[in-house]
């Protein structure tokens, strides 16, 4: 299993440049599914996610090309996807499979919607919490599928087809609002999303349907109406960029006093948590080209900070910050809300000498002058990256163990702090 060396102590100075968020490909590519013409997706990451999800899609049939770059694209492009899902052949999404990545069981609505039946596995629990898949079943309920669960597979038929419905969600989900919609949009007659989630990826899906033909209003708000149609066609769609990764390199920054250019990263898609790195001390300046981050780690303000829904501060930052505030002067407390097991960032953060104290959901992160590299753990993708961001202010040597986690959802991190320069490897085996 790779390793990554990270020697602390440099700070970080020049230019990153942000990914295709991966929380909006994933969606994106199962979108694929809803139509016998073809889907392109430009600035789709590299990731572990993407190539098993391409794996997941290929199994129904879905035939999916990488294509080559174009004239005026370098080495920062994302890749662009052709996804053509003319045949489904298997409307079957077996364990083995979506054990390995939960959004795969998002497979569910449009194999109903345009074959009228599915069987998904259930995708079981992981590391971050329990994660049910309730709300998802509701939104298919109500727009008229039979479920039944057997076997540890969910069975979802609607022979006769989907008909549009109301469907009011007792917590916000953004899985359970992909699938609402993805089914919606060939469901029959108008569906009303009550209490979708309200994040950008949501906002980007609805678009890249809207391309397709579907009819869709109010997606990035609380309420969304679907018209439903009765195919989708061919459309070609760019992935935002990710809005986690931009967070995660600002932190970075911020961590070891730096001063970097997040080119292409957007102001809007991230608000609560630039408004709170400002509110810390960090100076952030929005540009022409990107979001520009500066500012020394040692030197910051603590902060008190609840994750929540979009727009709030989101938790796939949560471990981040946290890495962050392990050397602000004074003591932070930062509250999870979303996952209920999200805190394994926190044993490990511990090991390069943070003070953390966890109480419930509640973490009280008490600001140290020094942290100092040793060998720690991946457990998540999003604490996974909390570790680097500590490494690299630490003193010394850390081993981040396990960086298949960091993989999955961060393109190119060596190669992107490297080139700033950042003293960080990867050790093979
Ligand atoms: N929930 C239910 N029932 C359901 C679905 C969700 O109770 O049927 C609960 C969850 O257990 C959780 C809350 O609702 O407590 C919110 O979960 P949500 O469904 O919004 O999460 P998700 O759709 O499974 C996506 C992202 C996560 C991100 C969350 C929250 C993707 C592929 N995944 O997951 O991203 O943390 O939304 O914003 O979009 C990551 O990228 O590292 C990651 C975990």
């Amino acid at each position: 299993m790779d390793r990554i060396r990270i020697r602390g102590g440099r700070a970080l100075k020049g230019e990153i440049p942000i990914s295709g968020a991966k929380n909006a490909a994933l969606p994106l590519m199962i979108v694929s599914l809803l139509t016998e013409e073809t889907l392109v997706l430009d600035n789709v990451p590299q990731l572990a996610d993407v190539m098993l999800l391409q794996r997941i899609l290929g199994n129904h049939g879905v035939d999916v090309t990488v294509a080559g770059k174009r004239a005026g694209e370098g080495e920062n492009s994302g890749q662009t996807l052709q996804l053509s899902a003319k045949n489904i052949v298997d409307t079957t999404a077996p364990y083995h499979l979506v054990s390995k990545m939960r959004a795969s069981f998002w497979v569910i609505g449009p194999l109903v919607a345009r074959m009228g039946e599915a069987r998904v596995s259930m995708p079981g629990g992981c590391s971050i919490g329990t994660r049910p898949v309730d709300l998802h079943l509701d939104a298919l309920k109500a727009l008229g599928a039979a479920i039944d669960i057997e076997e540890g597979y969910v069975l979802a038929r609607a022979k006769q087809g989907l008909r549009g419905a109301r469907i009011h969600f007792q917590k916000t989900s953004v899985g359970a609002t992909h699938t609402a919609l993805l089914t919606a949009a060939l469901a029959r007659g108008e569906s009303v999303i009550e209490n979708a989630a309200q994040e950008p990826e949501i906002g980007d899906v609805a678009a890249c349907l809207q391309k397709m033909g579907a009819k869709i209003e109010g997606a990035g708000t609380s309420t969304i109406r679907v018209q439903g149609v009765e195919r989708l066609h061919a459309a070609r769609h760019a992935v935002l960029p990710d809005r986690i990764e931009t967070g995660t390199y600002a932190m970075a920054t911020a961590m070891t006093g730096g001063d970097v250019m997040l080119l292409g990263a957007r102001t809007e898609l991230l608000e609560a948590p630039l408004q709170l790195l400002a509110s810390a001390g960090v100076e952030i300046t929005k540009t022409n080209e990107g979001i520009r981050i500066k500012r020394d780690g040692a030197g910051l303000a603590p902060v008190e900070v609840s994750t929540a829904p979009f727009p709030g501060f989101p938790t796939d930052l949560q471990a981040q910050l946290m890495a962050l505030m392990t050397r602000a002067r004074g003591t932070s407390k930062i509250t999870e809300t979303i996952f209920e097991n999200r805190f394994m960032h926190v044993q490990e953060l511990a090991r390069l000498g943070a003070r953390i104290h966890l109480d419930g959901e509640t973490a009280t992160i008490e600001g140290v002058e020094k942290l100092k590299g040793a060998p720690v753990m991946a457990t998540d993708l999003r604490a996974s990256v909390s570790l680097v961001i500590a490494a690299l202010a630490a003193e010394g040597e850390t081993i981040v163990h396990r960086v298949y986690h960091l993989d999955r959802g961060f393109e190119r991190l060596e190669q992107k702090l490297a080139r700033c320069g950042a003293a960080i490897e990867r050790v093979a085996g």
